[in-house]
């Protein structure tokens, strides 16, 4: 089964990027993520285009994906447009897009102390708004230039320990939606 990550920073390198990463370390065996590459190919989102092969290659790897990890940093008490952008695109045509009933979690860290908690429930609000199966937990990294170790895992226990109920949950999730 695979997990589709989408990162909302495009930076090279991004803590969210590395919160992605620490995700995929926890995933059991038979999980794997893979983390999608081309947001900042994605272009404003304008209803006369039809389909850009940037945007059909998002909706793609999100159809085919099991369920979706989203880490978003915060930018100005809110979630970064290109992420948004993206997810306008993802969520069209409506109510029949891509995300639809997908399970999706989201993380998100920032270099404040609060870890982008404003942009993880403004972006739990708008995957709800689209119709995905969203989470309802949300894994706060702050001060995200000193919350990795060297190997790449989150060093709080107790952000760990959110990680793997996030990571429980979205497979729960998963499952549901296999079996009904
Ligand atoms: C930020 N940052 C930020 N942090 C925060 O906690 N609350 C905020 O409102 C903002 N606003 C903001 C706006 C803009 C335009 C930038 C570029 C940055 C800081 C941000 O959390 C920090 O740069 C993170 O490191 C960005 O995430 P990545 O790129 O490391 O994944």
């Amino acid at each position: 089964m695979a997990i589709l990550g989408l990162c909302g920073s495009l930076r090279r390198d991004s803590h969210n990027r590395q919160l992605l990463h620490a995700l995929g370390a926890a995933l059991p065996p038979g999980l794997r993520l893979e983390i999608f590459e081309g947001l900042a190919a994605i272009p404003p989102y304008d209803e006369d285009l039809s389909s850009p092969p940037a945007v059909l290659a998002l909706r793609e790897a999100i159809a085919s994906a099991d369920a979706v990890v989203v880490a978003t940093p915060e930018y100005n008490s809110s979630l970064p447009g290109q992420l948004k952008n993206a997810l306008d695109w993802a969520s069209r045509p409506f109510p029949d897009n891509a995300l639809r009933d997908k399970p999706v979690a989201v993380v998100g860290a920032s270099t404040g102390l609060f870890g982008a908690v404003w942009a993880q429930a403004e972006l739990r609000r708008v995957l709800g708004a689209i119709g995905a199966r969203v989470v309802d937990a949300e894994l706060p990294v702050g001060q995200a230039g000193h919350a990795f170790d060297d190997n790449g895992g989150l060093i709080d226990p107790a952000l760990r320990q959110t990680l793997e109920e996030i990571v429980s949950e979205l497979i729960t999730k998963i499952g549901l939606e296999a079996c009904c």
